[in-house]
């Protein structure tokens, strides 16, 4: 499974405002290339807090003949709403995974909807992405938000990063676009290696891949 990640960040790493407002963090070109990303991929993943805060369609917009991906929803308490914009494509299914805890949903699923339960009270990334596998998925854009992009780096399965910096701060009340970690010491850091930088003006892309951690 290639799994890539996406963040689109200030300069000081925050990827919404203390209010939860992330539209739009970086400029047209960069959101264009998102859009190839999303295209290049079989299935594009998000949390369910960006899910409510955001209600993102998630589709493929302004590539020539572009293929939407399939949507996969982290969802441990089942919160999706059946209004929810990305059931709203009938072209693309979203694969809706719960935890075990979660209840059943009252409304009735739609045709492009599959709803996958997990083991586990919160989903493991692992486990999701075995499930995926089944559905002959084997790419993955991850769009956040934090704490999935923590989880995410905690389960060492991303092969990229595409990290999109735009030339602005947002100070500390803004979201960090990774959530916790539990790193105590600059020696358990996860480190990266940057394999390229492209001016997408006013942003700046990094493409990182993971490298072992210093002291492993
Ligand atoms: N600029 C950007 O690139 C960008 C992109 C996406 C989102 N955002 C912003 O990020 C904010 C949301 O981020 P967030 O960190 O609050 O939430 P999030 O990562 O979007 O969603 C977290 C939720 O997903 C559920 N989840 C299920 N399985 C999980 C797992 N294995 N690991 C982690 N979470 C799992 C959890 O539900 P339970 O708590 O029920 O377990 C958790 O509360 C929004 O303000 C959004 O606008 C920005």
């Amino acid at each position: 499974m290639l799994v890539t990640l996406k963040v689109a960040a200030t300069l000081d790493g925050k990827i919404a405002s203390g209010s939860g407002n992330s539209k739009w963090i970086t400029g047209p070109n960069a959101r264009q290339l998102v859009h190839r990303l999303r295209h290049e991929h079989q299935a594009i993943l998000i949390g369910s807090e960006t899910l409510l805060k955001d209600n993102p369609s998630l589709n493929t917009r302004g590539i020539h003949q572009g293929t939407s991906p399939i949507k996969v929803i982290l969802d441990s308490r089942g919160r999706m709403p059946r209004q929810a914009k990305c059931l709203r494509d009938d072209e693309s299914k979203t694969i809706w995974v719960v935890g075990r805890k979660a209840p059943d949903p009252d409304w009735e699923l739609p045709s492009n909807l599959i709803r996958l339960t997990s083991p586990g009270v919160r989903p493991e990334i692992s486990w999701v992405l075995s499930q995926l596998e089944n559905f002959d998925i084997h790419s993955i854009l991850v769009e956040g938000g934090a704490q999935v992009h923590a989880s995410f780096l905690k389960s060492k399965l991303i092969d990229k990063i595409y990290l999109f910096l735009a030339p602005r701060v947002l100070g500390n009340e803004g979201l960090s676009w990774c959530g916790e970690l539990g790193i105590e010491n600059l020696m358990d850091t996860l480190n990266f290696k940057i394999i390229r930088i492209e001016q997408l003006t006013p942003d700046l892309l990094l493409e990182l891949q993971p490298i072992e951690r210093l002291n492993d």
